[in-house]
């Protein structure tokens, strides 16, 4: 595909899932990477100190994954004086060097997909289906930044100006970028975040979520084995209120690239407002209430295929995934009741097989705020269906049922539920308006459904609403590198999009130079 700056580039082209012999083998080469892995804080000139922490696989607790040792205070401080040092000179690199580097990275997270699926299935408990497409993602995240750094930083951009005068534009690395990461794309989203800013010419300090620590250091040891200097890239997993605070309160922090709830994306912006300090560049993706709208032109079977997709594949563990499903009084019953069979047909379970639907929650913690919520909508709302969870695989693993409730309105709905939880809205013909007002009143805006085949209903919803994704007639989730820049705005984000042609802009800093021939 030619992207938007007319240049040629090529997506991953994954694996061809009709072809039983190609997903063999895959899975065989999977079930060989059965660890143990370990990680450590990569810090030039320093050691970890902090405690040792054990990973287990969230479908099964008994099965030890690994362990990663926790970054401490001291080691935050070595890795920004090192950060500050080298950042000037690889910078200074030329940008096509940069791109060398990062495209050599994805050829070669291709050529050891195996190892990387299997680290998504057992730390993540990512689906077999999803670890594929999370390791397509993160190779496309790399060649994308790689020939965006190529376009806007190989060149300065020729202003005019009068006769006699040169006017130029050259973008350069703000400095040290934080890059904190969340676990529901431990791969995708980390190397996004790192490559773009390592593109941009910072140096960088990758901070993961501690649920997905060893995918995060593969991921950096990946891009030093690639030629990323030692101490351009550093890695220091640990606790976030510890390690990420720690980095964000630092005056010599230029810039943060974090995804993650809306909450604490409120939290790093205030702490990077209360420094004396240049004022840093915050790029933040956060969290949504994303609904789907389905009005009674729609095909009933299109929208429960596209709602079991976009609110229970990965678990509901996307900031994508939808949430609410507004469907239309007239079909309304006829959906409920399809939707109803076919949840009864997911198979909740073992993310490592194939024939696995929806795989775990990620942690305990994440569990009980599904089991807080279902309860409270035992009490509220009307139950549409449960999916089944057999007892065995639900004693030694972190898995929530996928459900669905019928709910009076999106305003019952006070916060973000991150998991498989549908709740349904029925609305009438005459009511678009008030639907789409509701969905604004959430005050987020990160993607929006829509079922209908009336022109006229599409261009209403595409000019009312305030999202950032808006995919009609088909799912609401898997955003593709350079198809569907992804990212919301107001409560869902800052912008600008990942995977999409400003992206990188906002980890630069530009300067002009005025040449007087
Ligand atoms: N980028 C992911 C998607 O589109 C969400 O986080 O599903």
């Amino acid at each position: 595909p030619v992207n938007l700056y007319g240049e040629l580039r090529k997506n991953s082209m994954g694996i061809n899932f009709s072809n039983d012999n190609e997903l063999k083998a895959l899975a065989e080469a999977v079930a060989t990477k059965a660890g143990p892995w370990t990680a450590e804080p990569l810090v030039p000139g320093a050691k970890g100190n902090g405690p040792t922490v054990p990973v287990t696989n969230p479908a099964d607790r008994r099965q030890a994954v690994g362990s990663y040792v926790s970054a401490d205070a001291a080691l935050v401080d070595q890795a920004l004086a090192n950060a500050v040092a080298t950042q000037p000179g690889w910078d200074r690199l030329p940008a096509a060097s940069r791109a060398a580097i990062l495209e050599h990275a994805a050829e070669q997270l291709e050529a050891r997909r195996a190892e990387f699926i299997a680290l998504c299935v057992r730390e993540a408990g990512k689906s077999l289906p999803d670890a594929i497409a999370e390791v397509r993602e993160a190779a496309d995240f790399l060649r994308y930044y790689a020939t965006m750094a190529r376009r806007l930083f190989g060149q300065p951009e020729q202003l005019p100006g009068p006769t006699g005068e040169s006017n130029q534009l050259f973008l350069n690395g703000r400095g040290v970028f934080v890059c904190i990461s969340p676990w529901n794309f431990p791969l995708a989203i980390f190397l996004g975040q790192v490559s773009a800013a390592l593109a941009a010419g910072n140096s960088v300090i990758a901070k993961p979520a501690e649920q997905t620590s060893l995918i995060g250091y593969a991921a950096v040891k990946l891009l030093h084995e690639a030629g990323v200097p030692l101490d351009v890239l550093q890695y220091l997993p640990g606790d976030g209120a510890v390690v990420g605070a720690a980095l964000t309160r630092d005056p010599r922090v230029a810039g943060v690239a974090f995804t993650g709830s809306t909450e604490t994306a409120w939290a790093i912006n205030r702490t990077l407002a209360a420094r004396n300090a240049p004022i840093a560049a915050l790029v933040a993706e956060t969290g949504g209430q994303n609904a789907m709208i389905a009005d009674s032109s729609a095909l009933p079977e299109q929208i429960v295929k596209d709602v079991i997709a976009s609110a229970f594949q990965s678990a509901g563990q996307r900031c994508s995934a939808a949430r609410v499903l507004f469907v239309q009084e007239d079909i309304a019953d006829k959906v409920i009741g399809m939707l109803a069979g076919a949840m009864a047909e997911l198979k909740v379970g073992d993310p490592g097989q194939l024939s696995t639907d929806v795989g775990p929650v990620i942690d305990e913690d994440a569990k009980q705020i599904l089991v807080e919520h279902a309860a409270r909508m035992d009490k509220e709302a009307k139950k549409i269906a449960e999916a089944k969870l057999d007892a065995e695989v639900a004693a030694h693993g972190t898995f929530f049922a996928p459900r669905a409730y019928e709910i009076p309105a999106l305003a019952t709905l006070t916060r973000e539920v991150f998991g498989p939880v549908l709740h349904i809205v029925r609305w009438k013909g005459s009511e678009l308006a008030q639907v789409v007002e509701q969905i604004n009143a959430t005050g987020y805006g990160l993607t929006l459904g829509v079922h209908s085949r009336i022109d006229d209903t599409v261009e209403y919803i595409r000019s009312h609403a305030r999202v950032g994704n808006c995919y009609v007639n088909r799912n609401q989730i898997g955003a593709v590198v350079g198809v569907q820049p992804f990212g919301g705005e107001s409560l869902s984000g800052t912008g600008p999009k990942a995977g999409g042609p400003h992206y990188l802009l906002r980890f630069a800093g530009e300067r002009t130079l005025t040449i007087n021939t």
